[in-house]
Protein backbone atom coordinates (compact mmCIF):
# COMPACT_ATOMS: atom_id res chain seq x y z
CA UNK A 1 0.00 0.00 0.00
CA UNK A 2 1.83 2.95 -1.07
CA UNK A 3 1.61 6.13 1.21
CA UNK A 4 0.44 9.49 1.00
CA UNK A 5 3.50 10.95 0.36
CA UNK A 6 4.67 8.63 -2.39
CA UNK A 7 1.01 9.24 -3.61
CA UNK A 8 1.60 12.58 -3.80
CA UNK A 9 5.17 12.41 -5.60
CA UNK A 10 3.07 10.13 -8.34
CA UNK A 11 0.78 12.95 -8.21
CA UNK A 12 3.25 16.02 -8.52
CA UNK A 13 4.88 13.62 -11.89
CA UNK A 14 1.54 12.88 -13.31
CA UNK A 15 1.32 17.25 -13.13
CA UNK A 16 4.51 17.38 -14.71
CA UNK A 17 3.79 15.29 -18.00
CA UNK A 18 0.63 16.96 -18.29
CA UNK A 19 2.01 20.25 -18.72
CA UNK A 20 5.81 19.27 -20.29
CA UNK A 21 2.80 17.68 -23.00
CA UNK A 22 0.54 21.22 -22.97
CA UNK A 23 4.60 23.24 -23.33
CA UNK A 24 5.15 21.21 -26.04
CA UNK A 25 2.22 21.34 -27.74
CA UNK A 26 1.59 25.04 -27.19
CA UNK A 27 5.16 25.61 -28.98
CA UNK A 28 5.43 28.22 -32.33
CA UNK A 29 1.82 28.31 -31.97
CA UNK A 30 0.48 29.92 -29.17
CA UNK A 31 3.60 31.63 -26.53
CA UNK A 32 0.56 32.74 -23.81
CA UNK A 33 -0.23 28.92 -23.56
CA UNK A 34 3.40 28.20 -23.53
CA UNK A 35 4.47 30.79 -21.30
CA UNK A 36 2.35 29.91 -18.24
CA UNK A 37 2.60 26.27 -18.66
CA UNK A 38 6.26 26.33 -18.81
CA UNK A 39 5.98 28.74 -15.31
CA UNK A 40 3.73 25.97 -14.26
CA UNK A 41 5.75 23.25 -15.13
CA UNK A 42 8.70 24.71 -13.16
CA UNK A 43 6.35 25.03 -10.05
CA UNK A 44 5.94 21.38 -10.64
CA UNK A 45 8.82 20.16 -11.10
CA UNK A 46 10.10 22.24 -7.87
CA UNK A 47 6.88 20.26 -5.90
CA UNK A 48 8.58 17.02 -6.69
CA UNK A 49 12.17 17.81 -5.72
CA UNK A 50 11.12 18.92 -2.59
CA UNK A 51 8.75 15.82 -2.01
CA UNK A 52 11.63 13.47 -3.51
CA UNK A 53 14.01 15.06 -0.64
CA UNK A 54 11.49 14.69 1.88
CA UNK A 55 11.06 10.97 0.73
CA UNK A 56 14.77 10.56 1.24
CA UNK A 57 15.07 12.26 4.85
CA UNK A 58 12.23 10.22 5.60
CA UNK A 59 13.86 6.95 4.60
CA UNK A 60 17.29 7.74 5.96
CA UNK A 61 15.47 8.15 9.45
CA UNK A 62 13.89 5.22 9.62
CA UNK A 63 16.90 3.38 8.25
CA UNK A 64 18.91 4.88 11.08
CA UNK A 65 16.06 4.11 14.01
CA UNK A 66 15.74 0.98 12.93
CA UNK A 67 19.75 0.13 13.78
FE1 LIG B 1 2.37 20.46 -7.49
Amino acid sequence: MAVPLDQNIAGEQCAITTYRGLRDAAKDHDMATYNEALTILEQEVEHDEDLQSLRESLDLMVERDSK
